[in-house]
């Protein structure tokens, strides 16, 4: 098996690229900023006996969408996973968003998204069980009071993983995992008195942490879930069911 994670030099990103390794799979290693922690996976990950390599791109720019392909094409031709996890989530006031801000957010988790998976289609389509997984949100949902361009990009972005999920089949699968509060960078900025509230709100009692998103995510990268396709897996402790 090989599998592209976009976003993997921290967070669920590298979780997922090292549950995926731990499975069996080979896995290229894409970041955006972060070198040398993406190294650091790509170690970790050689350490388990399987293929590994980093891949750079700011998905915000769709011009390095065809080198970034171009790089994975240098190492394979084939592909059986991509897992669409890559992301950010500034947080504004929507009087304070600017029309930038939006479309920013949707390169980052639509557009780029849709040109990366056009673009490695041909590779998803040599394998005999290929899996596209997005990282969704359950803001894509809820909405966010403080981050519109996110959850609008979030909504679009399951949108597009449904729409993909009737083109692409029968062959390959696409599915969404949609996190709740993840212990991650994302939630760095948050005093002690937050995450305690943030912790109150949710049934499961606390805050998840990325290697329960990364286990979701492997079940639906996995060459089991044969008959699972369009469905959105929530991993929230319970933030918001059904
Ligand atoms: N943590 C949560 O509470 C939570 C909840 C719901 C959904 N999610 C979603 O889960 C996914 C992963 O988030 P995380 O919490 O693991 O965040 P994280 O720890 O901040 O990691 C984000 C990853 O995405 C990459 N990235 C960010 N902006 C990018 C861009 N413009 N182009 C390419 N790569 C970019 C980062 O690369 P560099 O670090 O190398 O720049 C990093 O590898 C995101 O889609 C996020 O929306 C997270």
């Amino acid at each position: 098996m090989r599998a592209l994670v976009t976003g993997a030099s921290q967070g669920i990103g590298r979780a997922t690229a090292l549950r995926l390794a731990r499975d069996g799979s080979d896995v290229a290693v894409h970041y955006r900023a972060h070198a040398a922690e993406a190294d650091a996976v790509v170690d970790q990950v050689r350490t388990m006996g399987r293929d590994s390599f980093p891949l750079r791109a700011d998905l915000a720019d769709l011009s390095s969408i065809d080198a970034l392909t171009r790089q994975l094409q240098a190492h394979w031709d084939t592909l059986d996973v991509l897992v669409h996890n890559a992301g950010s989530y500034p947080r504004q006031s929507f009087s304070k968003t600017r029309d930038s801000d939006f479309e920013e957010q949707l390169r980052i988790h639509a557009v780029g998204p849709a040109s990366l998976t056009r673009h490695l289609l041909p590779l998803l389509r040599r394998s005999v069980s290929g899996r596209i997984v997005f990282v969704s949100s359950v803001l894509a949902f809820e909405g966010s009071r403080r981050g519109s361009p996110y959850a609008t990009a979030k909504a679009a972005q399951l949108g597009l993983a449904r729409s993909l999920a009737r083109e692409l089949a029968p062959g390959i699968t696409v599915n969404v995992v949609a996190p709740g509060a993840v212990d991650t960078a994302v939630l760095a900025a948050d005093s002690a008195q937050q995450r305690e509230e943030r912790a109150r709100q949710i049934p499961a009692g606390r805050i998840g942490t990325a290697d329960e998103v990364a286990a979701a995510i492997a079940f639906l990268a996995s060459p089991t879930a044969t008959y699972i396709t369009g469905a959105t897996i929530p991993v929230n402790g319970g933030l918001r069911m059904g």
